[in-house]
């Protein structure tokens, strides 16, 4: 089995591949509000672009995939894109980040094209604060989980970004929800991706606080989660709900990362805290070959940043985080 090294000893298998950096909400700690300076049409990377792309890294060894955006859903055609990436040897596991906007016209296709799990962001039960934070109507990402539940994706995972002030005393509503529809929780700390990113920050909640606070009301074991990623999980004892905390501030995971992100102009970024990238579509517009495509992923591969620095240099990412999708 081959598999794709980095200088630092990580194994690299999973590619989170943004299909389009457009999205139908404005999260406040994502996008500003009316920000419309996405990319062209002309530079996104084909289906076949995309597929070729995937390809070479599934034949160096990355088995799974994640299609996020934005927003992956504004794109047309995704579960066609899905069945083919699903169809590629070698890749084992094809999941979908997605702010459920759209899941309930969706779920049925994605889920017969091979879409096994997905995420949801959701902030916010209450329809005037979800609206305040992404302009967005909850309504319609209810219906959108409820389809997808419907589908038989399992998990769900939720993600809630906890911001101090702001939703922070709603974490043990989410909890009661995702109890009562057996979701899978996970709270991630804001970072300061891009402006947005950077002015949320200021609301940046740490993870011990929230987990003491949920103790007071529900009894927390240690959890796991096959395939969990960097989330560390709890248990509510005598539930099957898993909670998971994702620190990139506290508690940074990034000696175990073994990801990369392809954004949908072709630009593969090595870190998510960093602007080391290497731009693919002109060398696929220009003709490469297979062969030479796998060493240029290789060459990229070698220089993938040790870890993000949110902390020491919050000043670093200028891209929005709806380039890459988390
Ligand atoms: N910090 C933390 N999480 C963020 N997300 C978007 N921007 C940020 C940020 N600055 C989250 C979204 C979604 C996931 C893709 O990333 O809420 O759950
Ligand atoms: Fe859209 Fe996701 Fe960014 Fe919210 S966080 S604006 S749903 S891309």
């Amino acid at each position: 089995m081959k598999s794709l090294l980095d200088p630092f000893g990580r194994s690299i298998d999973y590619v989170r591949l943004s299909v389009t950096d457009r999205c139908d909400l404005r999260c406040d700690y994502c996008m500003p509000r009316g920000f419309s300076d996405f990319e062209v049409p002309e530079h996104w990377l084909s289906f076949a672009e995309i597929e070729r792309v995937i390809g070479a890294f599934a034949r160096l060894g990355v088995s799974r995939i994640r299609l996020t955006g934005g927003e992956p859903l504004v794109r047309k055609n995704i579960p066609s894109l899905a069945r083919r990436l699903r169809a590629l040897p070698g890749v084992e596991d094809l999941s979908l980040s997605t702010n459920a906007t759209r899941l309930d016209k969706h779920a049925a296709a994605l889920k017969a094209a091979g879409v096994s799990r997905i995420n949801v962001s959701l902030d916010s039960l209450r329809a005037e604060r979800f609206k305040a934070i992404t302009q967005g109507k909850l309504e319609k990402v209810l219906r959108g989980l409820m389809a997808g539940k419907q589908a038989g994706f399992a998990p769900i995972k939720i993600n809630m970004v906890v911001m101090g002030g702001v939703n922070d005393d709603e974490v043990e509503d989410m909890v009661e929800f995702c109890l009562q529809h057996d979701f899978t929780l996970r709270f991630i700390e804001t970072m300061p991706m891009g402006a947005t990113g950077r002015a949320a920050s200021a609301r940046y909640v740490d993870f011990q606080t929230v987990r003491a606070r949920l103790e007071k009301r529900f009894e927390l074991i240690p959890g796991v989660m096959p395939g969990g990623g960097p989330a560390r999980y709890v248990q509510v004892a005598g539930t099957a709900l898993r909670i998971g905390f994702i620190t990139p501030i506290s508690q940074h995971f990034c000696a175990s990362c073994n990801r990369v992100r392809l954004a949908v102009d072709g630009t593969l970024y090595l870190c998510l805290g960093q602007d080391d990238k290497v731009e693919l579509r002109p060398l696929l517009r220009q003709g490469i070959s297979d062969g030479e495509l796998e060493q240029a992923l290789v060459a990229a591969i070698a220089n993938k940043p040790e870890r993000h620095e949110f902390t020491e240099k919050p000043e670093q990412v200028v891209r929005f985080m709806s380039l890459t999708g988390g």
